[in-house]
């Protein structure tokens, strides 16, 4: 499967975000080294703090299920441009995600721009870029 079919199944997750208090839909896509996909929305709260990004939800999903080993992952947003991901996000992809493993930010034009997971968290907490 090619990158821009991660981007389409991130979109079509993204349309089952519940946002009645942002109105902003995100979707994710996160596929495994095995060829898996797993997806999420973000889903918000009256409380808004307990609200959860598409990214984690898509994680969150995947660890869940017993899988460990990622490929890659696609965020898309209405977004003029490409998505970037909150901190937050950054932290928790980071656990799972090596830092040489590419993240595809894009918007529904689907203007895409690929990343490495560390240019999203460099010197992150349990990297060793400071050794
Ligand atoms: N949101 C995401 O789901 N992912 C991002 O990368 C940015 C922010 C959500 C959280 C909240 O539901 C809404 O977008 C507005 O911040």
């Amino acid at each position: 499967m090619k990158w821009v079919e991660l981007i389409e199944a991130a979109q079509k997750a993204r349309e089952s975000a519940y946002v009645p208090y942002s109105n902003f839909k995100v979707g994710a896509a996160l596929r495994t080294t095995t060829g898996k996909i797993y997806t999420g929305c973000n889903v918000e709260n009256a409380a808004y703090s307990v609200t959860c990004c598409a990214e984690r939800v898509a994680i969150f999903s995947a660890i869940a299920a017993g899988e460990r080993d990622f490929l890659d992952m696609a965020i898309i947003a209405d977004t003029d441009r490409p998505v970037s991901p909150c901190g937050s996000c950054r932290q928790v992809m980071r656990e799972f995600f090596d830092g040489i493993m590419n993240i595809y930010l894009s918007n529904i034009e689907q203007h895409t721009k690929i990343v490495k997971m560390k240019q999203l968290l460099p010197f992150s907490y349990n990297d060793d870029d400071l050794s």
